[in-house]
């Protein structure tokens, strides 16, 4: 290994290299049970022997590392040994797109499909078990003052929590993040588009256009730009923000996560995707990944980086048709700005966007997913007509 590399590699894990070392530390525990026997320990002496462990590993495995464990390692190893309970076989499941919990009972999408499963908890002390494994994990809160908790599990899932008194029930709600680590050609063969179109995403990202990826709830947008990503060079300062870190791109060097972080307890002043973008204008970022533009200061402020060099970026939008997808982009804007002309936006709009795709899932009868496809590829160009309109092509 190279002295840049080992420079690189001295200051931290990346998290493939987490994952490594807790399945190794699980491994271990699974086959000789002794070594972590809970019988005679205390949670503090069981989590110090843990701690033990992955150090141990860590200094054998990476040597050259220095590495601070944190509790949020230690969690995710409990986590990993002793599981969720019963979300666990669901998690694992390849078919399973998304849990839903609610008090003591389950409802799963499988294969596109809504499954009630009934009162699978005995108590609603078990689900109040698993709302406080899922907190401690995160190092997040949630509780009377602050209900909600939108945080990933320790394989990656994307997990929101409300309990009451703001909902009549807990609620807990889980993307499963199983299916994410797709290759384009893979999304072929589950017929999301097709070679021609597989071959101008590619030439899209080479070209290094502005990509935004429109869609329904749940019509693939994350998992479509996570697999183009992918196509990014190595090379480059990618910063990509987000709620909740569901975007990953492992094997590269210089990608920046920044996430954002509600009110709590802890800590009263919330991080905003605005701020996050803001600040990616000072990392000197090569691309910029907005998970998903929700508010209008965040839409604003990535239009402005859009608009001074970021080329090559992507981002998700909620909006029923590529074309909707630009004017939900314009409202937000004159929501920020409201003395700007439509027209300056949607010239600010002309130039930070160069394609949209929009995704829909095809259902059957019973509203069941059967596939998602990209619907449109919308070619958006950086001048306005002569009547100030957009010049668009849909491809
Ligand atoms: N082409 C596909 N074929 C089968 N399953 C897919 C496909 N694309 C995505 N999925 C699965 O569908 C679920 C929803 O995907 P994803 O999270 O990417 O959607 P989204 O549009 O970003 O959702 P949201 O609006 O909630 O952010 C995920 O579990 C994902 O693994
Ligand atoms: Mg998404």
């Amino acid at each position: 290994m190279g002295l840049r590399d080992r420079l690189f590699r001295e200051q931290f894990l990346n998290r493939q290299q987490e994952k490594e070392i807790i399945s190794i530390v699980k491994n271990k525990i699974k086959k000789d049970s002794t070594l972590l026997s809970t019988e005679f320990m205390s949670r503090d002496d069981f989590e110090d022997r843990l701690f033990l462990m992955i150090s141990d590993e860590i200094a054998s495995k990476y040597p050259y590392i220095e590495y601070e464990i944190n509790d949020n390692l230690i969690e995710r190893t409990l986590c990993e040994i002793f599981g969720l309970g019963l979300l666990e076989q669901y998690l694992k499941d390849q078919e399973v797109t998304d849990i839903f919990i609610q008090n003591k009972e389950m409802v799963i999408i499988k294969n596109g499909k809504k499954e009630y499963l009934g009162e699978v908890f005995n108590s609603i002390d078990e689900v109040k078990l698993i709302v406080d494994r899922i907190k401690n994990s995160s190092g997040k809160t949630v509780d009377q003052r602050m209900p909600f908790l939108n945080t990933e599990l320790y394989d990656g899932s994307r997990c929101s929590i409300v309990i009451p008194p703001v909902s009549d029930k807990i609620y807990i709600c889980i993307r499963v993040f199983n299916c994410l680590d797709f290759e384009l050609e893979d999304l072929i063969k589950l017929g999301m588009f097709d070679l021609r179109i597989f071959k101008v995403l590619k030439d899209f990202i080479k070209s290094k256009k502005n990509i935004l990826i429109a869609g329904s709830m749940g019509s693939g947008k994350t998992t479509l730009l996570n697999t183009m990503a992918k196509l990014i060079p190595k090379n480059e300062f990618i910063n990509i923000i987000q709620d909740v870190p569901e975007i990953k791109l492992h094997k590269y060097p210089y990608v920046r996560m920044l996430t954002t972080r509600p009110k709590s307890r802890e800590v009263d002043n919330e991080i905003n995707q605005d701020k996050l973008v803001f600040e990616t204008l000072r990392m000197k970022a090569d691309r910029i990944i907005v998970g998903e533009v929700r508010n209008y200061m965040a839409a604003y402020q990535m239009l402005s980086a859009l608009n001074t060099g970021h080329r090559g970026s992507f981002s998700t939008i909620h909006a029923d048709s590529a074309y909707d997808s630009l004017l939900r982009l314009e409202i937000l804007a004159l929501e920020y700005k409201p003395n700007i002309s439509s027209q300056v936006i949607k010239k600010i709009i002309s130039r930070a966007i160069d394609v949209v795709l929009f995704l829909e899932c095809e259902k059957d009868k019973d509203f069941n997913v059967i596939k998602r496809k990209i619907k449109e590829v919308l070619l958006v160009d950086n001048d306005l007509d002569e009547r100030g309109d957009y010049k668009l092509k849909y491809l």
